[in-house]
């Protein structure tokens, strides 16, 4: 009985009825952190500068024909450049953190610490570190935001093979080592899921392959591998010391039942979050893969004659290593989909994406001013935000990633459907923290307009817009800045 009245009062949130109309005002709790990010591919630039080494990334946008209109993240800010001037951009906002990644082939060339260590890469890091904390801005490191180094892809074949586990903790150990003593917050991984199935299913990312049905989930299970030694690592070696945190963060965006008294589109729907956020964070929060993965997955498996299944499966002593490996959970949410059941013909089309048997729909109302992908739902923020209370144990949370894109040409800076967006979604994201959601800190995505993977330069996330025709990369703020700005400085939506 005990039992039952816990689990009933810790979930008081209500996923019948939404209230998705009223505006909620009131102020965040003290001390709240609010900050911006960025990542190293997509902003640095000077990709062949002061001894770095290529990553997958260098030669994927080399190609031809995979990003829109050939763009590279080459010189994309220059932000390897302008430490000063994007810390006075933070100053102007007055973050209290900046979120931001470390390149792996940037500090080690091959990836591999015996080869050779780059002083040059670390000292730009360095130098990032203590001029945010002179500035009084938290950093919130980022280690791997998919810029694996090309030689660990060519001589290994990158996350298809274990020993990227090893691999990944020299390099997280250096990191601990050098920067342990100033940065407090390490993240993982940023957006598996990304890394995974764009990486290795689709091919839209780097490195570009289609493994399909086996490729996505192969990888995916060494990160998780990946994820938990480095976080014992830190527990055992780095914690007492440097009293620091360690997570990761997932993607999660909403999957919203089409019609909420079908049963069916209820499951779909689930499952839609399942092969989403719930397959990096059940491992990492429960020990294993949610049930419904392994269970679809191996049906659809048997039916293909592919064996029992195409997910690996941890023995009893990795699940136990990884249960647990998460001081807090970064969650990047962007937008949310309705979700309804759909049957594939067994044996037809073996991949991540058939393996759910569901479909994705969206509501032509729902506002998208960029990307295909990015409609504007804020109420999903908030069922996101107690899904993750109610499955993982109420975990301390920070949002590393929220945003919105414009494909606009003429208005750059009159973006008011971000504003809208902001508003809306940080209203959101309050009103989960009255349910009870331990949510510390929200990041903007992104500080700056930068490189956006396969879309180039066409999509801008950026609180300021980047001139990127001009050498000298010149920041200019958006009307959103003025508007965040009011955010942090009252705390909130105060009265
Ligand atoms: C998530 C990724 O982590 C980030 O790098 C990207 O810019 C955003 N999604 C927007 O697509």
């Amino acid at each position: 009985l005990m039992l039952v009245l816990c689990l009933s009062a810790a979930d008081d949130f209500d996923w019948t009825k939404n209230d998705r109309g009223s505006f909620y005002y009131g102020t965040f709790p003290t001390g709240f952190s609010w900050g911006a990010g960025s990542s190293a591919y997509q902003t640095e630039g000077a990709w062949d500068k002061d001894g770095k080494g290529m990553s997958i990334w260098d030669v994927f946008s080399h190609k031809k024909g995979k990003i829109f209109l050939n763009d590279t993240g080459d010189s994309s800010c220059e932000g390897y450049y302008k430490v000063k001037d994007d810390i006075s951009l933070m100053k102007e906002l007055k973050l209290n953190h900046y979120r931001f990644s470390i390149s792996w082939p940037r500090i080690m060339p091959t990836g591999i610490r015996s080869d050779h260590v780059n002083e040059k890469g670390l000292k730009y890091y360095e130098d990032l570190i203590n001029m945010l904390l002179e500035n009084k801005i938290t950093p919130i490191v980022t280690l791997y935001h998919w810029d694996l180094p090309q030689m660990l892809q060519e001589k290994y074949g990158g996350w298809q093979n274990i020993s990227m586990v090893n691999y990944f903790n020299d390099f997280a150990s250096l990191c601990f080592e050098r920067f342990g003593n100033r940065v407090k917050y390490w993240i993982t991984f940023n957006n598996p899921w990304s890394v995974a199935v764009e990486g290795y299913e689709t091919g839209e990312h780097a490195p570009g392959l289609k493994l399909k049905g086996t490729g996505a989930y192969r990888a995916a299970h060494h990160i998780i591998k990946a994820h938990a030694k480095v976080w014992h690592t830190y527990d055992t070696q780095w914690r007492n010391k440097q009293k620091g945190m360690v997570g990761i963060s997932l993607s999660g965006d909403w999957g919203e039942p089409v019609d909420i008294t079908n049963q069916k589109d209820i499951e779909a729907a689930e499952r839609y979050v399942q092969f989403y956020l719930g397959w990096f964070a059940t491992p990492i929060y429960h020990g294993d893969y949610p049930q419904v993965m392994k269970d679809y997955i191996g049906k659809k498996s048997a039916q293909q004659g592919l064996g029992s299944s195409r997910l690996p499966t941890f023995s009893s002593q990795e699940k136990s290593y990884i249960k647990g490996t998460c001081d807090f959970l970064g969650i990047g949410h962007f937008t949310t989909r309705y979700i309804t059941q759909k049957n594939f013909p067994s044996g037809r089309g073996t991949s991540y994406y058939t393996d759910r048997d569901l479909a994705e729909l969206v509501d032509p109302r729902w506002p998208d001013p960029g990307s295909e992908w990015l409609y504007s739902v804020p109420w999903g923020f908030r069922r996101l935000l107690n899904f993750v209370k109610t499955q993982y144990g109420n975990p301390m949370i920070y949002v590393t990633e929220n945003g919105v894109s414009e494909k606009m040409v003429c208005t750059e800076l009159c973006d008011d459907w971000r504003i809208y967006y902001f508003k809306d979604y940080i209203n959101e994201m309050l009103k989960a923290i009255k349910d009870g959601v331990n949510v510390k800190g929200y990041t903007v995505w992104s500080l700056l307009d930068k490189f956006e993977w396969d879309e180039g330069y066409s999509e801008r996330f950026g609180l300021y817009y980047v001139d990127f025709r001009n050498k000298n990369k010149p920041r200019y703020p958006k009307a959103s800045v003025q508007y965040y700005k009011r955010i942090i400085s009252s705390n909130g939506f105060p009265n």
